[in-house]
């Protein structure tokens, strides 16, 4: 199977008022056609700002991109122009957004703003264009259907307005989808529902997804694979059943056991202790290295860099080598 992206090295920063900080500090990985790969870790770690990248956004967000290659379809997206770019977005990489109110236009009604994106994409105009978005309602599982082409957002549900997102990203098939935390903001039953949709449309037009979450459970019903982030870094990357049958970073190891599943009734959750470093303040070795239950000495004076650990089984970990950063 083919890798519909290709990430290489991709580091991004923002310049804050004191320093430069890497929201994205070195991250490459791959994603094959039809396949989910779940990104995870604390608020903070980046996650959303990979995506940005992929996204072409981070200039939107005074960020910029110094370093790296992204490769989608075998086109660096990095070295297009910004027509290049535009003809790409919303058409064959489309993304999901957390917050649906902020990404739907609240002036335009859902037949024009979903609409826009197949005028621009596609050409496809007037009756066929209204027909088309109709469908893709359709398939998202919106009832009464005709009665939400002729609403502004306001009007619709949360659950909904993800609906009407969802379709708004999917309407010209795009090759890969970025959805992030599309979830989070929906309660647990609609919650449900939105990954089934994503899960069936996935399949139904062999799409690769690239999904961010900060939840493990939802990771573990939709990926194939697994990257866990932490402070801009990839600290381990797995197949999804590896990731949670032998997780091998400490930092994975706390994220599982966190899981509020894993508790019961009156038991005191068993957390990871302290949290996430400022970017502006990371240490000089491993940036788990205060939380860390397992940490060496060398842990605090090197970075550890990722390395296989089994069959696509990669870890950040001085537990698991003894190389730092610089050594080959
Ligand atoms: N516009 C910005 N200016 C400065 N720093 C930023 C900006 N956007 C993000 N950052 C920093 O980049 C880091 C990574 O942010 P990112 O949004 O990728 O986190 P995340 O993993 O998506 O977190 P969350 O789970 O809260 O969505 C954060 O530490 C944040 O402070
Ligand atoms: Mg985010």
């Amino acid at each position: 199977m083919k890798n519909i992206l290709e990430v290489k090295n991709l580091t991004t920063s923002f310049n804050t008022n004191k320093n430069k900080i890497k929201a994205v500090d070195g991250v490459s990985f791959n994603l094959k056609e039809g396949k989910v790969l779940g990104i995870v870790g604390e608020s903070g770690c980046g996650k959303s700002m990979t995506a940005m990248s992929i996204m072409g956004l981070i200039e939107s967000q005074n960020g910029n991109i110094d370093n790296g290659e992204i490769m989608f379809n075998e086109k660096n997206l990095l070295s297009l122009n910004l027509n290049e770019l535009d003809k790409i977005r919303g058409n064959e990489i489309a993304m999901i957004f957390q917050e649906p109110m902020i990404a739907l236009n609240p002036v335009l009604k859902i037949k024009d703003q979903i609409g826009e994106v197949i005028k621009v994409h596609k050409n496809i105009v007037s009756e066929e264009n209204n027909k088309k978005v109709l469908e893709f309602l359709n398939l998202v599982g919106i009832k009464r259907a005709e009665e939400v082409l002729n609403s502004y957002p306001h009007q619709l549900s949360g659950g909904m307005c993800q609906r009407v997102m969802i379709a708004m990203a999917l309407i010209c098939i795009p090759k890969l989808l970025i959805a992030d935390e599309p979830t989070t903001a929906l309660d647990v039953t609609v919650q449900a529902q939105v990954l089934e949709l994503i899960n069936n449309i996935k399949n139904k037009f062999n799409m690769a997804v690239l999904f961010i979450t900060h939840d493990l459970g939802v990771i573990c019903e939709v990926a194939d694979e697994v990257m866990v982030m932490y402070a801009g870094k990839i600290v381990e990357k797995a197949k999804v059943e590896d990731i949670f049958d032998s997780p091998k970073h400490p930092y994975t190891i706390g994220l599982i056991n966190s899981r509020p599943e894993n508790f019961k009734r009156g038991e005191i959750p068993k957390c990871i202790k302290g949290k996430v470093p400022k970017l502006t303040e990371l240490p000089e070795g491993c940036s788990f290295y205060e939380r860390c239950d397992f940490r060496m000495d060398i842990c605090q004076n090197e970075r550890p860099k990722l390395n296989f650990v089994g069959i696509e089984h990669e870890v950040s970990c001085f537990k698991y080598n003894l190389k730092s950063d610089g050594e080959e």
